[in-house]
């Protein structure tokens, strides 16, 4: 007999919460939705509709997919960034509600931008959320050329989709590379998000978060191997008052700003997240005017 709505969502609630699911309710809608094409509100309002036995079929799987731990984004393949669905994969980190920092300092840095045109790289572009939310945020009033660079051709592969969900396919360059590797030109901005997450720490993170792909999360024993690679080439790439603009893990304030101070910046910026932890920093090169 056909299920409805209301009797699978019913019966994969009950199924989340057993297995310890905080919002099992919400977390049917999501896989429900995703299976049926509708959208979460449409899936609350028709909840007496007839379902198919095919796709109760594909609900079940994705309902076992999940109450084996793999996050809703890599099985929906869309997580929410900045108020946008971006596209993402098992070759792609889930972009981060923390990361919308960054978002938030390029927009107020913005404010002062006395340039029209504004070229801007993202080191480490994965999804390519930031960039592309960047792009859409600040078009309007400034001209901006955008590169978003990254040394997987799978997680590029899933960036162009996302260009070209986001119609910015014309606007936004993608470039393979290790680290500056095939760069040749100046910017304005330079952003990352770079792996930060320390080698022998890997093992205590959620089995959530393990899903997401190894290059994107691990930055070495110290989990500073990426601000060491950045800080020392990142000089040749930026134009004269340009800045520098990155995540930081929990804690590597202090690291990373004697990386950087080494290579002959200096941080003008320093943001918390909503939890209170350092996570966003602003750098600039020594030989620009100070300007905060
Ligand atoms: C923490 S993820 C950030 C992804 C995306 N920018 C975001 O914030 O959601 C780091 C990214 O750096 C890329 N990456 C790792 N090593 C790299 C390297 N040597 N050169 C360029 N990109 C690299 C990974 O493939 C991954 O996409």
């Amino acid at each position: 007999m056909k299920p409805t709505i209301e009797s699978l969502m019913k019966q994969s609630s009950k199924l989340l919460k057993v297995y310890g699911f905080e919002r099992p309710r919400h977390e049917s809608v999501i896989i429900l939705k995703d299976i049926l094409k509708k959208s979460y509100v449409d899936i609350l309002s028709n909840s007496d509709l007839k379902i198919s036995i095919a796709e109760k079929n594909k609900i079940l799987e994705n309902l076992f997919k999940r109450l084996k731990g793999k996050p809703l984004s890599k099985i929906s393949g869309v997580k929410e960034f900045y108020s946008r669905q971006f596209i993402t994969s098992k070759d792609t980190l889930d972009p981060r509600p923390d990361t919308e920092l960054i978002v938030d300092v390029v927009k107020n840095l913005s404010k002062d931008f006395t340039k029209k045109k504004l070229n801007i790289l993202d080191v480490g572009t994965g999804s390519a959320c930031i960039i592309i939310t960047i792009t859409l945020e600040l078009m309007s009033k400034l001209n901006i050329c955008a590169t978003g660079l990254d040394i997987s051709k799978r997680a590029l592969l899933v960036a162009k989709k996302n260009l070209i969900k986001f119609n910015l396919n014309n606007k936004v360059n993608l470039i393979q590379s290790n680290w500056f590797d095939n760069l040749d030109n100046k910017f304005d901005l330079i952003i990352s998000n770079p792996p930060y997450i320390k080698k022998n720490d890997l093992a205590k993170l959620s089995k959530e978060v393990l899903h997401d792909p190894l290059i994107s999360l691990e930055g070495g024993l110290t989990g500073l191997r990426s601000y060491f690679k950045i800080a020392k080439e990142v000089h040749k790439y930026i134009k004269k008052d340009g800045f520098v603009i990155l995540e930081i893990g929990i804690g590597q304030l202090k690291q990373v700003d004697n990386i950087f101070l080494n290579q002959g910046f200096r941080r003008i910026l320093k943001e918390k997240d909503l939890q209170g932890i350092d996570r966003v920093v602003v750098y600039q090169y020594k030989s620009t005017k100070y300007i905060v």
